[in-house]
């Protein structure tokens, strides 16, 4: 497939780009990998936006926003800003063929707007590290629950015991450095490997085993749990529950959750042949997202109701509450296990392309090799993470908060909902109005009817839709 890309070798001006580059665009592409199939494509995009977002956060976010109403403005907000732009961000990564920074670069030269665009680049290297550098210490919890869970310490608890599990695990430093080590080597490991040899193998085992161990989990639920509540409870639309910030969450989880924003799911489609449709994938891939937090919530929900426990307990519902719940039921030992192993799993295939963006940008710059960049941006956010921990046991005190958020939450808000409506903003303003139509048609190929849909969609209504939050969110609307 080498050399079979002509927008990459034809459509920019050569004389006008980096001198490094010439290197490799006289059509001999080996450097900018490629994804062996179309499907392998697919499962590293699902694979990234699975994750922590869908099985942890979702919940418990809808927990603390009342349920229904709040799903129903997530679920409008993922086809309304996400799908738009997560094609748009598609569509900019695999026209330009390099890492995010070098394609907003590239494109915004290409289309004769400003330099400015590349800020979208680098904004998205940086939220990567934010984001990781929780989201390892998180995914660290996880790991620590699979043994918890599979050495049975959760068989009959009360739900303070299972209270001072969770809390000797997090006001435990040491145990949370060590895990979120663990974590953050895995991550990397993967991610120094490659495209092919690294990031595709990884996915084409763990999604599979990700949807099975999610249907059996829901199959539970449905046997042993208050199913029909748990349906109700993130399907009835309470109004009245919904609060301004509870918009901005939605909006900001809509990204999150679809890895927007921040050049991974750029960073992905870089790497994706030529002749794939782009609209048909970014739909499967977006459904598929939305349908594996939903299905999260239906194994969840039901299990927190039949055990007469709050669905509203906030980041502890998948470590407090759940544990519970499955250390009440017959089989729980089992199920629980399978619970946090399947949340590794999905953590560990979004995590990688939390660095990717970066690396792809070092190590095609020859700045240094992937195996360098890989452990470096690794070292960084492990080296940030620690903060992550610290807010969770020695700087959770109010006297370290800011603005009553600890530096956990804090890299949370800022990294989930600004920087990445930010980006998808900017994303959105770029292919609607600095770039010319004719890019998005020639990349995009769709039929008249459905271009215009798009085109209205990246042109007025991603855009309004973010903006109208945000202002909505800082009391100006
Ligand atoms: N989408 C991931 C999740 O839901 C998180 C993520 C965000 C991954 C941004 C990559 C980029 O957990």
């Amino acid at each position: 497939d080498a050399g079979s890309t002509p927008a990459a070798s034809t459509k920019y001006d050569r004389a006008d780009d980096s001198a490094r580059y010439n290197n490799y665009e006289g059509g001999v592409m080996s450097l900018h990998a490629q994804w062996s199939t179309r499907l392998a494509f697919m499962l590293a995009a699902i694979g990234s936006a699975v994750g922590l977002g869908n099985v942890w956060k979702f919940p418990y976010i809808t927990g603390e926003n009342g349920g229904g109403a709040f799903v129903l403005v997530y679920l409008l907000c993922i086809a309304l800003i996400g799908i738009p732009v997560m094609i748009a961000e598609v569509m900019l990564g695999r026209r330009a063929q390099r890492s995010p920074i070098s394609t907003m670069q590239v494109l915004a030269k290409e289309q004769g707007a400003s330099g400015f665009w590349q800020i979208v680049g680098w904004s998205g290297v940086f939220a990567g590290f934010l984001i990781l550098s929780f989201y390892s210490v998180i995914a660290g919890w996880a790991m620590a629950y699979v043994i918890e869970s599979a050495s049975g310490t959760f068989n009959a608890i009360s739900g303070d015991g299972s209270g001072d599990v969770f809390g000797g695990l997090i006001g435990d430093p040491q145990r949370l450095m060590i895990w979120h080590t663990l974590f953050m080597i895995m991550t990397v490991a993967v991610v120094a490997r490659g495209i092919r040899a690294g990031i595709e193998k990884l996915v084409v085992i763990l999604m599979p085993l990700l949807l099975v161990m999610l249907l059996i989990l829901v199959a539970y639920a449905f046997n042993s749990g208050e199913f029909g509540r748990g349906l109700a409870y993130l399907f009835s639309f309470d109004f009245s529950k919904l609060s301004t910030d509870s918009i901005i969450v939605a909006m900001g989880h809509a990204f999150f959750t679809l890895s927007l924003g921040m050049g991974a799911i750029m960073v992905y489609g870089s790497y994706m042949q030529k002749n794939t449709s782009i609209g048909s994938s970014v739909l499967m891939i977006a459904i598929a997202d939305t349908v594996v937090a939903l299905l999260a919530g239906l194994a969840i929900f039901p299990l927190v109701f039949a055990n007469g426990l709050e669905p509203g307990a906030g980041p502890g519902l998948v470590f407090v509450t759940l544990p519970t719940a499955f250390g009440a039921m017959p089989g729980g030992q089992f199920f629980g296990t399978v619970f946090f192993v399947l949340l590794v799993i999905a953590a560990w295939s979004s995590a990688i392309s939390l660095v990717e963006p970066a690396v792809a940008w070092l190590s095609e710059r020859d700045i240094m090799s992937r195996v360098r960049a890989s452990w470096m941006i690794g070292l960084f956010s492990w080296i940030l993470g620690i903060g992550t921990v610290l807010s969770f046991n020695l700087w959770s005190g109010d006297e370290y908060k800011v603005m009553g958020k600890t530096f956990f939450d804090l890299k949370d808000y800022l990294a989930s909902n600004i920087m990445l409506p930010l980006g998808g903003l900017l994303i959105a303003l770029f292919v609607g109005w600095a770039a010319k139509a004719s890019m998005s048609k020639d990349e995009l190929n769709l039929s008249s009817g459905t271009f215009n849909l798009f085109w209205l969609a990246i042109r007025f209504v991603a855009p309004l839709g973010v903006a109208i939050i945000f202002l909505n969110a800082v009391g100006l609307l």
